[in-house]
């Protein structure tokens, strides 16, 4: 496989919404484990080390954006309680189901929402969270600054934008052996699932996931839209060598 080839052929604008729709819908019921699968149990660090820097507390409010099967939405669910909330929204009701379903197993229902929606156009006022929070979702959005916008927007003063995310190591001794994993064999790992997971159009769901970073911006570059989104106190954090970055932004007190 061409990673660059294949990011050529990943749709823009409201196509990609739909594609990342089906594509999402097909591999719901296997999401989690392959994301233990392929980061090698990395996932788990790398969710503890989230939890560190969202600086919630009981009785806060919080929203995880792309929320997907609501891992980032239960860490904080778990920090906000008693007295707070979280909402989790995301475009694909079929990984929604699979997070309402996690998270009442974990008696978190209680303390979150989740809905369907879109990042680009968040439906919540102004100032209305202590902490917005995105988890390995902004590749697939269609407007990367737009997202981060609305999550800047939605953060009430003092508040929180966090975003983790896959990113290119900026070392070439971890970036040559990380990408040879990447391109070459977390698409065979996927394609042994996608014999349960329909293929989505002409893109196989884990061919596409390496070639949707091949475009994403690297860490300095999205530490940059991040304070254009008027968020100060930007920062980036490289997990394992840089193949995750948590990038934290505060919105002006
Ligand atoms: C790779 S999953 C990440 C899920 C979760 N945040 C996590 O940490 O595992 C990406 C999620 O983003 C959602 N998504 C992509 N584009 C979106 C958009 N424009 N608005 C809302 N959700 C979106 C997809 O439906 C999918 O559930």
């Amino acid at each position: 496989m061409n990673a660059s080839r294949e990011a050529d052929r990943i749709p823009g604008g409201a196509a990609k919404e739909r594609f990342v729709r089906r594509l999402f819908t097909a591999i719901a019921p296997t999401y989690d484990i392959m994301n233990v699968v392929m980061s090698a149990g990395c996932i788990y660090l790398w969710h503890r080390f989230f939890r560190r820097h969202t600086a919630l507390g009981p009785g806060d409010r919080a929203l995880d954006v792309c929320t997907g099967t609501g891992e980032l939405a239960r860490i904080m669910a778990e920090q906000v309680r008693p007295g707070g909330r979280v909402v989790g929204i995301d475009l694909t009701p079929g990984m929604l189901e699979i997070a309402r379903y996690k998270l009442a197993a974990r008696g978190l229902d209680e303390e979150v929402e989740l809905i369907e929606g879109n990042a680009l156009s968040l439906p919540f006022d102004d100032g209305s969270f202590k902490a917005a929070s995105m988890g390995f979702a902004l590749r697939n959005v269609a407007d990367i600054p737009q997202a981060i916008r609305e999550m800047a927007r939605v953060v009430r003063p003092g508040g929180r934008v966090l975003n983790l995310e896959l990113s290119k190591p900026p070392s070439p001794f971890v970036r040559v052996p990380y990408f040879f994993y990447f391109y070459r064999v977390v698409p065979v790992l996927g394609r042994l699932i996608e014999r349960t997971a329909a293929q989505v159009g002409s893109i196989r769901p884990y061919t596409y996931l390496p070639a949707s970073l091949v475009k994403f911006p690297d860490q300095a570059t999205l530490a940059r839209v991040f304070r254009e989104a008027g968020l100060v106190n930007v920062r980036y954090y490289s997990l394992t060598g840089g193949i995750v970055t948590l990038h934290v932004g505060e919105k002006p007190a």
